[in-house]
């Protein structure tokens, strides 16, 4: 999704503008752009494609300043052509970046058009550069006109503004689009996310909704919605140094598959005795626990297939019911909320706006308490939630999520053992088994990963595959719609997921020798029943990969390319059979030669609507 970055400093600010774009390329993008005051102006470059594009105009011909303003640009409104990319200007002399999205952006160029602004982009963003425009002829005091400016807006936005002959300071404001600011010394900035100021300062304000802030050289001065001046708090970035960068890996998606052992360990640490979940990481007051009696879980993508998996451990475990809905339906539907019911949101980025939405939402709705599975701490789903129970998978780069999901499961997981222990539906022997068997989860995954030379080498038979069907039953069943999710996203070869038992309900219609049939075999009390799912596919000449543990006594044969995963407890088989389809999503990606990280159209962290 888009990016924003701005600095104001004693020195030049147009590289550490450029690598805060650089620092923000994982998000997802497909144009640049900068703008820099100086005492001749307010001058930018703007460029389609990476920002290296702008970097080469940036060689050609140099822009220098202490202050400016730079944008990654995620087209919604128009294409991604240089004359949509941001900065956005009105006139000579202001120049305005933004994410998200302007709902009444229509009215508003109307009524500017017949003032005589005119437009240069399609986008929605330019009506604010012009709005600001339009108001500092009456109130010409910058921050003002900003702020008089915003309260015409509707929608989301995140901005920031500068202005010529304004060298001391830049104006930014949120509303619905996170953004921080870094503080430095003799010199601050803001940025849409706090990757992109790394380099400059490790020490953050989190900006809140509806806060505009005012930023010089000196200081900043925070307004909240109300107008008045908050003094926030200071939050010091905690290193992590392997987070942005690759390591020995050719890309960051598998640099972080490889971490999964690693950050499975992390997110379980503290969380579990030798024999019990501590109910304590959920907060000093755990006694919600013992009042759930239904559990909504609501979640986006690859964080809704978390959900999804965590449906069958907490009616199966606690033997509640539970109900899992994507945040973009729940958010615009009229829920019936049943008394005691805990809401649930997953997100790895706790950005995401129908997330965020649907929290907001809930919380006029009566629910127990919100709880927030996430991996960003200083995420807005972590603020505005009741309860929050940290992933610890570390910064996550790749477009794909990996190691995000893996730890949100392990974090169901932990929650589901929780419920089910303080609602005493499970013995003490029963969770002392579960929690010994969630001990061992690093050292399986670990093993899984030493497929990955055999899933390379099966990858090579769907370079020139168009399609292809992912089967599971049960939690296997939400593994399978991720797998297929992962596969689609950075392959681009379409690919669907269906529960097995469906199969003969329609999608064997498909079924031919150019159809590869991703199938996750369980080895429980389905396995004869997946079996005989797969005779239905073999008989049709279809060409099976089966993913199973040796015992299942599956194994490769005619028409059937059998990988061996392996042999866990039923409860953490969803979690190790999502290894190999990382693995094999992966590989096709690169024998495809998609650009693996930053797949086309898709953003890392989905910010708008
Ligand atoms: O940050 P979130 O977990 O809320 O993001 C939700 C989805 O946008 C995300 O999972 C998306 O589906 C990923 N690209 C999947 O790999």
């Amino acid at each position: 999704m888009c990016g924003i970055v701005g600095a104001i400093a004693q020195r030049n600010v147009a590289k550490i503008l450029l690598e805060g774009l650089s620092r923000l390329e994982y998000r997802g993008y497909d144009s640049s752009g900068v703008a820099i005051n100086n005492e001749t102006g307010v001058r930018a470059h703007r460029a389609v494609g990476k920002v290296q594009a702008l970097r080469d105009k940036f060689d050609a011909v140099p822009l220098d300043g202490k202050q400016g303003i730079a944008h990654t640009r995620w087209a919604t409104h128009g294409k991604p052509t240089e004359a949509n990319a941001h900065p956005h200007f009105s006139g000579d002399d202001l120049a305005l970046v933004h994410n998200g999205i302007i709902e009444n952006h229509a009215p508003l160029r109307r009524e500017l058009k017949e003032k005589g602004y005119e437009f240069k982009s399609e986008t929605d963003t330019e009506v604010i550069v012009h709005l600001i425009h339009d108001a500092l002829k009456s109130e010409p005091d910058f921050l003002q006109a900003v702020k008089n400016t915003l309260k015409r807006l509707e929608g989301a936005f995140a901005i920031a503004v500068t202005l010529n002959h304004e060298n001391e300071r830049m104006i930014a404001a949120r509303k619905g689009s996170p953004l921080v600011v870094g503080v430095g010394i003799e010199e601050n900035f803001v940025a849409s996310d706090q990757l992109a100021l790394l380099h400059v300062t490790d020490q953050f304000i989190f900006l809140e909704e509806g806060d505009v802030v005012e930023v010089t050289r000196d200081g900043v001065t925070i307004f909240d919605a109300q107008d008045t001046v908050q003094d926030r708090p200071v939050h010091v970035f905690n290193h992590n140094v392997d987070a942005t960068d690759k390591g020995e890996y050719r890309h960051y998606m598998m640099k972080e598959i490889y971490e999964q052992p690693k950050v499975i360990a992390a997110c379980l640490e503290g969380r579990i005795s030798e024999t019990k979940v501590l109910t304590s990481c959920f907060g000093v007051d755990s006694s919600f626990l013992k009042d759930i009696e239904n559990v909504h879980i609501v979640a986006c993508g690859t964080s809704y297939h978390a959900g999804m998996v965590a449906k069958y451990w907490i009616e199966d475990l606690a033997g509640l019911p539970c109900s899992v809905e994507v945040a973009s339906e729940y958010r615009y539907r009229k829920v019936a909320v049943p008394k005691n019911t805990l809401f649930l949101t997953l997100s790895q980025s706790g950005e995401t706006a129908d997330t965020l939405a649907a929290l907001r939402m809930a919380k006029e709705l009566g629910y127990l308490t919100s709880l927030a599975i996430c991996n960003v701490p200083s995420s807005t789903l972590v603020r505005e939630s009741a309860l929050t129970l940290l992933t610890n998978a570390g910064a996550e780069i790749g477009v794909a999520s990996t190691k995000a999901f893996t730890t949100q499961l392990t974090a169901l997981l932990i929650t589901s053992i929780a419920i089910a222990s303080e609602k005493g539906a499970l013995s003490a022997e029963k969770e002392a088994e579960l929690v010994t068997s969630m001990r061992s989860l690093p050292a399986h995954i670990d093993e899984a990963l030493k497929q990955d030379a055999a899933i390379k080498k099966v990858s090579d038979r769907f370079a020139n595959k168009h399609n292809a069907l992912f089967l599971g039953r049960g939690p296997m069943f939400p593994i399978a719609l991720e797998g297929s999710l992962k596969l689609k996203e950075i392959s681009y070869i379409h690919a669907e997921a269906y529960p097995a038992g469906e199969l003969k309900h329609g999608p064997l219609a498909l079924v031919d020798e150019d159809m590869p049939i991703i199938t996750l075999v369980p080895h429980n009390n389905m396995l004869d029943k997946l079996k005989s799912n797969l005779q239905e596919v073999a008989a049709r000449g279809g060409e099976l990969y089966v993913f199973a543990d040796k015992d299942t006594d599956l194994h490769n044969e005619d028409g059937v390319i059998f990988t061996e995963v392996p042999k866990v407890d039923e409860i953490l088989e969803p979690i190790v059979h999502t290894i190999p389809l990382q693995l094999l999503s992966y590989h096709v990606a690169v024998v495809k030669g998609t650009d693996v990280d930053q797949p086309r159209n898709l953003a890392k962290s989905v910010t708008v609507e």
